[in-house]
């Protein structure tokens, strides 16, 4: 099966590609989703090419606005996009020529797919950095308002999914607000790094034109030039960069999102999901289904997937470009969308979930929640070494369970056969408000501490 050979490049070649070379070599399916950045590059690699008398200003104009039409044309999907011209880069480029004809030649010169490409994709995740910093921003701001509401409402807090102590409803959901502030650093860290041009690499060694490629690093928002042209056109650190951070978050949400399937069951009840954010069964009417919080627990898979197929592509890759490389977008397009995704549902679900005060409350009492609070009471009150205090509280714990009740609900006979020495004060220490209310070191549960983080993080997000 022979066609006509590729008019970009088909120079050398007697005839065109076989159709199944066609469909592994072509990438215009899914990298159209670079067309601007793609056009935004040329644009600025055209004034730069006029600026250095490398081409005419009237050339440069008619590349310029042809551009533009081409924009107008993708975005108004207009456009058609053309297998046998394999990625953006040429359809663009090819419609280009057909609209303004032989100034459209000139474009390329002294650059070519390689440092192209870098820069668009580039100039796609830097955006995207952007928009998943604002998508964070806005989850941040519903775990807030769901942490001010409940600064003082009492839950019990777990190690191991088992009662461990009472802690604050607030204080759990700044827990998030910490790991997703973490996950702005490291995208607005990532994007630090790869602001730079790669524009002017060429093919991979430079080129004996002229350029200027501050002028067009400029342009593009970059802070500067990248300082080899070898590592220019191979790096993808950046597409990683953003797919590990990514992969944090996503974990983080994952975490979440296991956390609110757990606490909407029948069996803990500590929050009510909201209709719009969960299905029903077909067959157990019964049923409400925190469907968007599973698929969100579930998306850490494609995404860190992502991560891990990328750094596979990449791994042993020789500089500098290879085709390999052309693997990088649909793995990074793929887990941004569902980053992305997960992000907006996590924010709805916050923002319309109802946490069952009541229910936190009474539940935050049960499994011996302040037998710590009780141990810290033989230390302080009674002197003993925190060991032996551990200890006692341990025989108390066993004598309650034998019991079939709670350690408030012992007698303070019971507490004496543990040791001599305890007085009826034990008793204040034993009830969950006192208990986290006592939680009063820097970063703990207690609802002081808890208000001064939400007023911190006011501050911080402005
Ligand atoms: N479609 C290619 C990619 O995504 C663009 C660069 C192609 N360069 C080349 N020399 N074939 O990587």
């Amino acid at each position: 099966m022979t066609k006509t050979s590729n008019q970009m490049w088909g120079g050398r070649f007697s005839a065109g590609p076989d159709a199944i070379m066609e469909a592994i070599n072509a990438s215009i399916d899914f990298d159209q989703r670079l067309a601007r950045q793609d056009i935004e590059g040329s644009r600025a690699h055209a004034a730069m090419l006029a600026a250095q008398g490398i081409i005419t200003d009237s050339d440069a104009t008619a590349i310029r606005e042809g551009l533009l039409t081409v924009l107008s044309e993708i975005e108004g999907g207009k456009f058609e996009f053309s297998k046998s011209l394999e990625d953006i880069h040429m359809n663009v480029e090819a419609r280009l020529k057909a609209l303004i004809g032989e100034p459209a030649g000139r474009l390329h010169t002294a650059r070519s797919r390689n440092d192209q490409v870098a820069v668009d994709f580039r100039l796609w995740v830097r955006e995207q950095c952007d928009v998943v910093d604002q998508a964070l921003d806005g989850l941040i701001r519903a775990l807030l308002v769901q942490a001010e509401a409940g600064a003082d409402w009492v839950m019990p807090g777990f190690t191991h999914l088992q009662v461990a102590q009472p802690v604050t409803w607030g204080h759990h959901m700044l827990a998030y607000v910490e790991m997703l502030a973490r996950d702005r650093s490291r995208f607005a860290d990532a994007r630090k790094r790869m602001n730079e041009s790669p524009l002017g690499a060429a093919a991979l060694a430079g080129t004996g034109f002229p350029i200027d490629r501050h002028m067009t690093a400029a342009a593009l928002g970059f802070d500067r030039p990248t300082a080899n042209s070898l590592d220019s056109t191979s790096d993808r650190d950046f597409a990683l960069e953003f797919l590990a951070a990514s992969s944090i978050c996503a974990m983080h949400l994952s975490r979440f999102a296991e956390e609110l399937v757990i606490w909407s069951s029948a069996q803990f009840r500590f929050v009510m999901m909201s209709d719009q954010w969960s299905t029903g069964s077909s067959i157990m009417p019964q049923k409400k289904n925190p469907d968007a919080a599973e698929l969100i627990r579930a998306k850490i898979g494609r995404i860190f997937g992502a991560n891990v197929a990328l750094m596979t592509v990449m791994k042993g890759l020789p500089l500098t470009y290879s085709k390999d490389m052309q693997e990088d977008k649909e793995q990074v397009f793929d887990a941004a969308d569902n980053l992305m995704l997960s992000l907006a549902a996590m924010t709805g679900m916050v923002e319309t979930m109802t946490p069952q005060r009541e229910n936190l409350r009474k539940s935050a009492a049960l499994g011996f929640s302040t037998a710590t609070d009780l141990a810290d009471w033989l230390v302080r009150e009674l002197g003993l070494p925190f060991r032996e205090a551990h200890h006692v509280t341990g025989a108390l714990v066993a004598l309650a369970e034998g019991k079939g009740c709670d350690l408030p609900d012992l007698s303070l006979a019971d507490m004496q056969s543990a040791h001599a020495g305890i007085t009826q004060s034990v008793f204040d220490v034993l009830g969950v408000e006192n208990s986290v209310a006592s939680r009063l070191s820097y970063g703990g549960t207690a609802p002081t501490r808890v208000r001064e983080q939400i007023a911190r993080w006011k501050e911080i997000l402005g």
